[in-house]
This record gives C-alpha cells, structure tokens and sequence, in this order.
C-alpha cells in the first residue's frame, strides 16, 4: 500500500465525515425551520442549510467519489461493493435533488417573500412528510455504504444491504418528527 493509497483512504474517511456532518446540520436546520413562526427567525434556519449544507455536501460526495474511484483504479478494482456504492452514491444525489432540493428551492422564495409571521401555506411545505423521509432515507443509505465499505461483500449481499437500508430509512420516514415548542403551543393556546 503506497502512501498516495493511505492518503486517498484518509481523505476518503474525511469525506464520509463531511457527508455525516452535512446530514447532521440539515436535520439541525429543518427542526429550526419547522419550528420557526417569524421570516426573521426562519431566515436564520434558510441561511445555516445554504451556507453549511448546500457547500459541504457537494464536497464531501466530490471527495468520497475522486479518493474511491482513486483507490479502486490503483488497487481494487470493479467489485461487487464498489459497483454498489457507486450506484448508491448516485442514489444519494438523487433523492437529495428530488426529496429535499427542489423542495427547499421553493421554501426559500416563500421564505423571501414572507414578511413578518410566516403563512400558513409556507408552514405547510415545511411541515411536508417528504423532507424528513428524505433525511432519513439518506443517512440509512450512508450507514449501509460504510457497512459494505468495512466488510466488503459480494454483489449480490451489498445490493441487499442497501434495499435493506432504503426500507430502514423509509420505515424511519414515517415516524414523525418529535413536535417543537411551537407546535405544542399553538395546541395548547
Ligand atoms: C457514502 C459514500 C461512502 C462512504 C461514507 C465511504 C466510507 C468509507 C470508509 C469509512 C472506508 C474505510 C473502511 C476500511 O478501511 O475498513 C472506505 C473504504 C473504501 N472505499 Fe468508501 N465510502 C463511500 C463510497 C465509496 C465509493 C463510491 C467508492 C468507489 C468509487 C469507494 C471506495 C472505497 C474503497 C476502494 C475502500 C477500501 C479502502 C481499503 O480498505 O483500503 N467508497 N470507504
């Protein structure tokens, strides 16, 4: 093992780091959002996921892919947990895109627009069940990459591995969101 290989690797494990982050402070920013009733107050929210979550998840998936792909040219090879992580990692884009990015697309104009006490309507798309499913699905499937990064199983296992993740994520989905300070009040008043 050379030590561009062992660097790779480190800054592979950097990257993985820097994904778990950008999930962490999306789900941060989402709990703020939800709870936020104030545009001042949900601009805060909007600004912590455009500055730290739309940066470091780009990167760190640009980091993870170029070490990979780095570390399979040199060493591995295409194998059965490579080729599912890959896929995986595309799968990943994709849900961030659909699941969560065109939706807080749409926030953030509403957000713009809103002044003073925010709508209704715009505490609805937050409150939409996508979001949170969204998240949840994401970091199963992370969880369920590292698990095939660590143990390294054939194609077939890893591809079960990941559908098991998804559904994971996806029955995790469904719970819902512990409720805020809000929310409760507003029931109680
Ligand atoms: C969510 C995405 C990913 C995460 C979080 C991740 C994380 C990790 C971690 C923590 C390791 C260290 C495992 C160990 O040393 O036992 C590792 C190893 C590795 N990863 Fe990934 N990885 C991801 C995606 C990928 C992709 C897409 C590729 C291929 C292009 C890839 C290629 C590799 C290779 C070849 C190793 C083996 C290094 C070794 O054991 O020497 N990874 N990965």
């Amino acid at each position: 093992m050379t030590l561009l290989y062992q660097f790779a690797l480190f800054l592979h494990i950097i990257g993985g780091f820097g994904l778990m982050a950008a999930i962490t402070v999306e789900t941060i920013g989402l709990r703020g959002l939800r709870q936020a009733t104030q545009r001042t107050d949900a601009l805060v929210w909007l600004g912590l996921s455009r500055s730290i979550v739309m940066r470091l998840t780009p990167s760190s998936l640009g980091l993870i892919l170029v070490s990979g792909l780095y570390m399979v040219a040199t060493v591995w090879g295409p194998r059965g947990w490579i080729l599912v992580a890959l896929g995986s990692l595309l799968l990943l884009g994709v849900i961030g895109a659909f699941g969560t990015g065109r939706r807080m697309a749409r926030i953030g104009l509403a957000i713009g627009r809103a002044q003073g006490p925010l709508p209704a309507e715009l505490r609805e798309m937050l409150g939409s069940p996508i979001l949170l499913m969204s998240l949840r699905v994401r970091l199963a499937i992370v969880l369920g990459v590292v698990f095939l990064m660590t143990l390294k199983p054939s194609a077939v296992a890893s591809l079960a591995v990941i559908v098991l993740a998804v559904a994971l994520g996806f029955l995790a989905g469904q719970i819902p969101a512990r409720r805020g300070r809000n929310e409760l009040r507003a029931d109680v008043g």
